[in-house]
């Protein structure tokens, strides 16, 4: 397989993709960051948006799983099985896990007997990575992947940290080949009044106080604000279509706390 867009290589566990700006970040402590901070008000945009998302991964990746697993009750576990299986692909798949973060998909890809490559922007969260699987550090939104060389693509939970969703449907759209499949996951909003009240508030007050205690108050108190960035499902549906994915679906899971989309890339 050719990985000869912008330069990156797989192979090596973890490679500095060159085309990535340096970005200096603090520990824990939030007063050693100088020049890029997470514990603001306003969700940034643009390159701010990208520099802070990566500084702030890097911050919270040794104890990400962790919390994570807490903070969802496990359900993290079983969103991931999920979507694995909706993407509905033969045994030997080569598929991507971009934003593999600490790799998870990459553990339940491989169970499933495929192939998989992950790619992630934070140098920390590929050094926590225990899943084993070829690592790339790389911005998804210019993947250093050739047209049509993947069978599959997935993205866990990193949708909203994204600086621009066409794009990314557009590399999508890319590298995965013609018949190929994306299933994608992200939290969501619920539809339901009941459900979406209870959200807000585990999500609004629980979560930043339970990463306050085991990780970053901070992030977790961006993390859940960041929802606001996607668009609603529809035009999610409507821009992966257009992408190139004209059979994609969306479907709420856990009462609309995750969603997922999936897709086959048009022949
Ligand atoms: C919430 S974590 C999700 C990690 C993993 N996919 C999971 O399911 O747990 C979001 C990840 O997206 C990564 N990320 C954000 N923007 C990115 C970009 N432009 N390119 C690559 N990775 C990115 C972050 O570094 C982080 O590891």
């Amino acid at each position: 397989m050719r990985l000869d867009n912008h330069g990156a290589q797989f192979g090596a566990p973890v490679l500095w993709h060159r085309s990535l700006p340096r970005v200096r970040f603090g520990s824990r402590n939030q007063s050693r960051v100088s020049d890029v901070s997470w514990d603001t008000d306003t969700l940034p945009e643009g390159d701010t948006k990208s520099a802070m998302v990566r500084a702030m991964f890097d911050a919270i990746a040794p104890r990400y799983d962790m919390v994570n697993r807490i903070m969802t009750f496990r359900l993290d576990v079983r969103w991931r099985k999920r979507a694995v299986r909706e993407l509905r692909l033969p045994r030997g798949s080569t598929v991507l896990d971009l934003a593999s973060g600490t790799g998870d998909l990459c553990v339940d890809l491989a169970k499933a007997g495929h192939k998989p490559l992950s790619m992630d922007l934070s140098f920390g969260m590929l050094s926590a990575d225990r899943s084993g699987s070829p690592r790339a550090q790389s911005d998804i939104l210019q993947l250093p992947v050739a047209n049509g060389a993947v069978d599959g693509a997935m993205c866990g939970f990193a949708l909203r940290n994204l600086v621009d969703l066409d794009v990314f449907f557009r590399e999508l759209a890319r590298v995965v080949r013609p018949g190929g499949r994306i299933s994608l996951l992200d939290v969501g909003i619920p539809h339901r009044r009941v459900i979406r009240f209870g959200n807000d508030i585990y999500f609004g007050k629980v979560v930043p106080r339970i990463g306050a205690l085991l990780s970053d108050g901070a992030a977790y108190r961006y993390l859940p604000r960041s929802v606001s960035y996607l668009p609603p499902r529809d035009k999610l549906v409507q821009m992966l279509r257009d992408a190139g994915f004209s059979d994609a679906t969306h479907e709420q899971l856990s009462g609309g706390i995750t969603q997922m989309m999936t897709g086959t890339r048009n022949p």
